[in-house]
């Protein structure tokens, strides 16, 4: 490896660096998460924090063994899509390192970043991904030069429907991580899903969240254990996910299905794409907890594969795009 690609995540509520070398080999993000006092991400307050913990990161990241900033071929940053002013910072920490150091700027679209990190570390080549975050839930694959998203949510996020439920029952974002820990508490062997009955939300290829989230949080005050709802969300918001994953697999006659996105850190849903992926002769990837999250470097990895096909972009280009969707992107690369 003669050369590395740094990678800048900013999205959201991660702020993170990341590397990858030249030959593809991945080095670990190095990153810090924002986490309000009370209620949900305010922009401005997450953005405030990126900007107070660059010079943090950036030192902890000059003092790692493996980066020197000699062998930085290109830096590479979240263009969208994500929270304007968080996206603004990640930006122009990025424009400031590629000009001083003198090498190319690529700005990456982060949902394309998720996919390429996964096929990195786990090989498989030409899947369909269930990408299930805070912010999106698509199921996407590969057609014609573009990843097509096949179906979404038409409202919330998966992520934000289970952090938004554990708010409302006292638990800190990231709510999640706890959801899966409670609902574990529950056999699902012995329990009936009729017993904690929620909306199952599926339109055609599409998905959504928000009426899930509303009866979740009426069966708490009917006094059904925290426990029982939790595990009952996850079971009915998984499945409905794996069902539209599995109709593609079914439409593209693809045979491998990727998970990405910080709900892929779930064993569950993990679990799950795996029954479905065996019942149908397909196999369930995903890759480690920490590139399931969001992290610097899957966006060195899309900046890499960008970089290699001859894509980078000029100062003039670099504006970031909140909006940005996953098919806006050309893909040139294999
Ligand atoms: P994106 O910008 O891609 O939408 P994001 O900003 O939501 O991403 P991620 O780090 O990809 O950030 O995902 C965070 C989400 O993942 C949160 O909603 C969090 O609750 C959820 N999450 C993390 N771990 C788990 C888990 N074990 N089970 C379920 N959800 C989880
Ligand atoms: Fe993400």
């Amino acid at each position: 490896m003669d050369g590395i690609i740094l990678g800048i995540e900013s999205t959201a509520h991660t702020f993170s660096f990341g590397c990858v070398g030249l030959d593809g080999a991945l080095f670990p993000s190095i990153s810090s998460l924002f986490k309000p006092e009370e209620g949900g991400i305010h922009p401005r307050e997450a953005a405030d924090h990126h900007s107070d913990s660059t010079s943090k990161l950036l030192s902890k990241l000059s003092h790692s063994n493996e980066f020197d900033w000699k062998s930085v071929a290109a830096v590479a940053f979240s263009q969208g899509p994500g929270l304007g002013p968080c996206l603004r910072v990640g930006a122009s920490v990025a424009r400031t390192l590629s000009a001083t150091l003198n090498v190319p700027l690529i700005g990456v679209n982060h949902c394309v970043a998720h996919i390429e990190i996964g096929r990195n570390q786990t090989g498989c080549v030409d899947p369909v991904l269930l990408y299930v975050s805070g912010g999106n839930t698509q199921v996407i694959a590969r057609a014609d030069g573009r990843y097509r998203v096949l179906g979404e949510t038409l409202d919330i996020g998966i992520g934000n429907m289970l952090d938004k439920f554990a708010r409302h029952n006292g638990i800190p974002f990231p709510g999640g991580p706890e959801i899966e820990k409670l609902a574990s508490k529950i056999d699902g062997i012995k329990h009936n899903l009729d017993s904690v009955a929620l909306p199952y939300g599926i339109q055609g290829m599409d998905l959504a969240f928000s009426g899930i989230l509303t009866s979740a949080i009426q069966r708490i005050s009917e006094g059904i254990t925290l426990e029982e709802v939790c595990w009952s969300l996850q079971e009915h918001s998984f499945a409905a996910c794996m069902e539209v994953a599995e109709r593609a697999l079914a439409h593209t006659g693809k045979d491998e299905l990727l998970l990405g996105g910080g709900v892929a850190c779930n064993e569950r849903i993990r679990e799950m794409g795996t029954l479905m992926c065996e019942e149908r002769g397909a196999k369930c990837h995903w890759p480690d907890k920490a590139y399931c999250i969001d992290n610097g470097t899957m966006i060195a990895e899309l900046g890499r594969r960008m970089l290699d096909s001859g894509i980078s972009t000029k100062i003039s280009e670099s504006a970031i795009n909140p909006m940005l969707r996953t098919d806006n992107t050309v893909v040139l690369w294999d």
